[in-house]
């Protein structure tokens, strides 16, 4: 299939402007190196991997499968030891970091002296403009829609308001799950999106069977956004949260019964492969673009007419 091209593809020597989301306990190598090698850029998070020789054996693994880039999303609030991941990330050649919490100032000259990119996840213009003062390469648009942490604003809103104040490249997370919302999305002003509900129902996510038909099967007002969890807004299958009671522990098995989706669920019918997923969308992007571009046609011949 042709290359769909954008600053972020150029950028990042991707053929589709497409990240596969970095999951807290979903996203492991299988997921990556699935992304990566469908032509996206599969990513995961770091606090996935307990201790460093985790994920150097991670790391390893992802690089004897792929020599395609992979992203990573790493915590820099001082809760990890974010130096050494750091290291072991770029000796593994990760050339995309995500980061949300803490302050990307800390890995910037590493990761640019590596030629790699650093980009922030963004919910508000006030975190957009303190990310561009800190020397970010481009923001991550985290909208209502998304799973995860989730933002307050509608893609499509949120994603134009920060291409017109901040002047970086913006990636859009929330809510895209089709080609035809990527083309939504692009339309816009996205260099990229990210995927991440439409991908735990997949063969290579980390997710435990219930809770890929859980996704499978739930509608958009199945999804709630609570901060009662994690003490900040984010997305949950609302009836995996219902028993909540207390926060657990970092690192406690009880997170494994919370399960976190966004509203992409509306598109998600069936548990697949992820490269599936990724050329499903490209098919898709493609087949939006010509039908929107029919749209403009017709109308000129009708006008002659
Ligand atoms: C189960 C789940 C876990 C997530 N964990 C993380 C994470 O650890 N780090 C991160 O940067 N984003 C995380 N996210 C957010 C995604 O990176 C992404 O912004 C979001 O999934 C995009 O919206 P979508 O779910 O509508 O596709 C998570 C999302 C989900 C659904």
């Amino acid at each position: 299939m042709a290359k769909i091209e954008t600053a972020f593809t150029e950028m990042f020597g991707v053929d589709y402007p497409i990240i596969g989301a970095p999951m807290f306990l979903v996203s492991y190598e299988e997921l990556t190196v699935a992304v990566s090698e469908a032509g996206g850029l599969g990513a995961f998070p770091l606090p996935n991997y307990r201790t460093a020789d985790d994920l150097r054996a991670a790391l390893k693994n992802i690089r004897n499968r792929t020599d395609k880039p992979i992203g990573v999303n790493i915590h820099l609030s001082g809760k990890f030891p974010w130096k050494e991941q750091l290291a072991l990330c770029l000796d593994a050649g990760v050339k995309f970091f995500l980061t949300s919490l803490g302050d990307p100032r800390l890995i910037i000259d590493d990761v640019h002296a590596s030629g790699g990119r650093v980009f922030a996840d963004i919910i508000s213009l006030e975190q957009a403009l303190k990310a561009r003062d800190r020397g970010v390469d481009g923001l991550i648009a985290v909208a209502s829609d998304a799973g995860g942490h989730c933002g307050r604003v509608p893609t499509l809103i949120l994603v134009p308001y920060f291409k017109s104040h901040v002047g970086l490249p913006v990636v859009a997370a929330g809510g895209i799950s089709t080609g035809a919302q990527m083309a939504a999305a692009i339309a816009v002003g996205a260099c990229a999106v990210v995927v991440g509900t439409r991908l735990i129902a997949t063969d290579e996510s980390k997710a435990v069977q219930a809770y890929k038909d859980a996704v499978v099967a739930a509608g958009p007002d199945d999804i709630v956004c609570t901060d009662k969890i994690t003490d900040n807004p984010a997305s949950w299958l609302a009836h995996s949260i219902k028993d909540f009671q207390k926060r657990p522990e970092l690192g406690s098995k009880r997170w494994l019964d919370l399960w976190s989706a966004g509203k992409s669920v509306a598109q998600t019918e069936e548990i697949k492969p992820a490269g599936a997923v990724i050329s499903e969308m490209v098919e898709d992007y493609r087949r939006t673009c010509e039908e929107l571009a029919q749209t403009i046609s017709a109308g000129r011949h009708s006008q002659s007419q």
